[in-house]
């Protein structure tokens, strides 16, 4: 069984306070959430302090992005080592926003996908088509070319302890969300895809989570498909309350 993972994305949102804040009052919100991995994912600046707050907490901390060299000249880059010092255990990679805001490819998720694992982070990856893309039918094609690309060279074992966010481009911060069956098929692609990479049984461990305007409203229905396993949440994780019903889904 496949434990359902919420993650929250801040973005570029909270400086320090409100970063603790928001997870005072989620880790109150959230005390009897059951049979659900929380992660949240502040900006690097509020990464140490968050994950001091939830030292107690079964909350786990994630960063929005990694750079693939262990040290070195790379002004403004983070390194992996750096992220499990401040206390993360997860980090998103390939955001959409990264690949078409900062150059983002598959050949850097590959890299960052890599480096991130050998310091013994969970990745979470995202993949998702465009609204053109997808209203050309390409939308398989698309996914399929960011799975191979980003899962090139990875073990059998290591794919399976990933956790993979489709995340439709059109439906990042616009209120559409993807419908839960539309969602749920492309989510299915990916498992398929994955099984054929690295054998069925570990595409069966593999988490995948939607992501793209989830909110209280549209979560349930989401989370009753068989190939969705959580979601990863953008403008709705930051508010505590609407991120704690998103996470007490059942
Ligand atoms: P929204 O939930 O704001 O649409 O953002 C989704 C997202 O990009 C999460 O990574």
């Amino acid at each position: 069984m496949r434990v359902p993972i919420i993650a929250g994305n801040w973005k570029m949102h909270k400086t320090i306070p409100e970063a603790l804040a928001l997870v005072e009052q989620l880790k109150a919100l959230t005390a009897a959430a059951r049979e659900v991995e929380i992660v949240v994912c502040p900006p690097f600046t509020a990464l140490y302090p968050v994950s001091d707050a939830l030292k107690d907490s079964p909350i786990s901390l994630g960063a929005q992005d990694v750079y693939w060299e262990p040290q070195g000249a790379f002004t403004g880059e983070v390194s992996p080592a750096m992220l499990t010092d401040a206390g993360c255990r997860y980090v998103i990679i390939g955001h959409s926003e990264r690949r078409q805001l900062f150059g983002e490819t598959d050949e850097t998720v590959n890299k960052k996908i890599k480096a991130a694992l050998q310091a013994g982070l969970v990745p979470i990856m995202c993949v998702g088509e465009t609204l053109d893309e997808r209203e050309v039918g390409e939308t398989e094609l698309v996914i399929a070319r960011q799975i191979d690309g980003g899962l090139a060279g990875l073990t059998a074992a290591q794919v399976a302890g990933m956790v993979i966010a489709y995340e439709p481009v059109w439906a990042i911060g616009t209120g559409r969300t993807a419908s839960a069956d539309d969602a749920n098929s492309v989510c299915d692609y990916i498992r398929r895809r994955i099984a054929n990479m690295f054998g069925m049984e570990n595409a069966q461990k593999l988490r995948i989570q939607y992501g793209g305007s989830v909110k209280p409203d549209n979560i349930a229905e989401l989370m009753a498909q068989s190939e969705i396993d959580g979601a990863l949440v953008g403008g709705a994780s930051l508010d505590a309350v609407s991120f704690s019903k998103i996470v007490k889904f059942k």
